[in-house]
């Protein structure tokens, strides 16, 4: 039987209680989540700033959609790019204070244009051994098509330093998270940046959590180091995190977008993204520059869950940012403690391995800007009283 192995390995991953199960939500995203008729408190989203049920930006793409159609048709390339998507990435570039970016229709097919294309055979690529799991892909496809990989351990600058040092490779990328998606934990942005001047290298940086969120307006991680719009820099962006609604972007200099532009192949061969996506996200941009409130809100409540939870036998991960993980250790004991949590009508996603290292199992406590005083209270309580 074809299907045999699969079956097989379906139920190692089941009796290595490694199994993902999906919940059907019965109401926009928000602060309370409904599932199978139940009320919970949120905390798995990655809508950070609340705009992911917002209605102005509903309303956008609403709008976008009476005036320009359902989809785009095509790919950006061919007939998609419609003046949605044009407006769209002005805006961006002049948001991120870079000359240029490009959309795409999501992050992980952005992180897949990026490293593959600028690394060509003989280049070399440099990368935290905690990237998302799509810049490690991207990495892949870079050595699948002849580049050299080697990865750092996290955060290292030394280690990265020496390796760097020791590569006579032409083309030299250094690719990392901004915030690491699973430890919230920010990259030592400014020293990736010196190494990659004095190495002659590009700086890669996956900004999916940091932007909306850090730096003046929300410009993301590398407003929040002062860092300049250099040209050896290539910032990605999620827009379904923070922003609201979905998709990505690549910002960098003109050459090296337009590079992206005529090669990168994730970009050229899909189809683009709807334009009422790029009207929702023109809303979306606008309410995030103008989020002072939003963000002062979302940092009140981090500082509240770190104090409330100071004096747990289990420790949060020191992050500053939205994400705030717990780390519990043994998978099993992970999950029963999310159970447990949903019981009391709490949403936190337990993370396991592969997703995370071995004997790493953990809360991802997500916060947002859309969360009240009183939730992340409740959150304290609960987790006082089950550990
Ligand atoms: C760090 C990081 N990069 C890229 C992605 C992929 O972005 P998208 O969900 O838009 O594909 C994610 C999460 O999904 C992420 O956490």
């Amino acid at each position: 039987m074809i299907e045999r192995r699969l079956a097989s390995e379906l139920s190692e991953i089941a009796s290595a209680g490694l199994t993902r199960r999906r919940r059907v939500l019965d109401a926009p995203c928000g602060r309370i989540a409904t599932v199978d008729g139940k009320n919970v408190l949120n905390f798995a989203s990655n809508d950070y700033l609340g705009l992911a049920g917002n209605t102005e930006i509903a309303q956008a793409m609403a709008n976008g959609a009476i005036q320009w159609g359902a989809g785009s048709g095509a790919s950006h390339l061919v007939s998609g790019h419609l003046a949605p998507h044009e407006a769209l990435e002005k805006e961006i570039a002049a948001f991120t204070d870079f000359p240029r970016a490009l959309t795409f229709s999501t992050g992980y097919l952005a992180n897949l244009a990026v490293t593959p294309t600028l690394a060509g055979r003989g280049a070399a690529v440099f990368a935290d051994k905690l990237n998302h799991a799509s810049l490690i892909d991207a990495m892949q496809l870079a050595k699948s098509q002849g580049a050299e990989v080697q990865r750092y351990p996290h955060n290292d600058i030394a280690a990265l330093e020496k390796m760097l040092a020791a590569s006579v490779a032409p083309t030299k990328l250094i690719i990392s998270d901004a915030v690491f998606s699973m430890d919230g934990d920010i990259a030592p942005l400014p020293a990736l940046f010196a190494l990659a001047e004095r190495y002659d290298a590009w700086l890669i940086i996956d900004d999916a959590h940091g932007f909306g969120i850090l730096g003046q307006h929300g410009k993301g991680s590398l407003a929040h180091f002062n860092l300049p719009a250099s040209p050896r820099i290539l910032l990605m962006g999620t827009l379904g995190k923070a922003a609201g609604v979905g998709g990505a972007f690549v910002a960098g200099s003109p050459t090296a977008i337009e590079y992206l532009l005529q090669k990168g192949r994730s970009y050229i061969f899909t189809t683009a993204q709807p334009p009422a996506i790029a009207c929702a996200l023109s809303k979306s941009l606008q309410l995030i520059r103008e989020g002072v409130a939003l963000r002062a809100s979302l940092m009140a409540r981090i500082a509240q869950l770190r104090d409330g939870l100071s004096l747990l036998p289990l420790k949060l991960l020191p992050s500053m940012t939205a994400i705030q993980p717990l780390i519990v250790g043994e998978n099993e004991a992970a999950v029963a403690l999310a159970q447990a949590l949903w019981e009391r009508d709490l949403w936190v996603p337990a993370i396991r391995p592969p997703t995370v290292p071995k004997g790493t199992a953990r809360l991802r406590i997500s916060l947002s800007a859309a969360h009240t005083e009183a939730d992340v209270a409740a959150l304290i309580a609960a987790l006082k009283a089950l550990t």
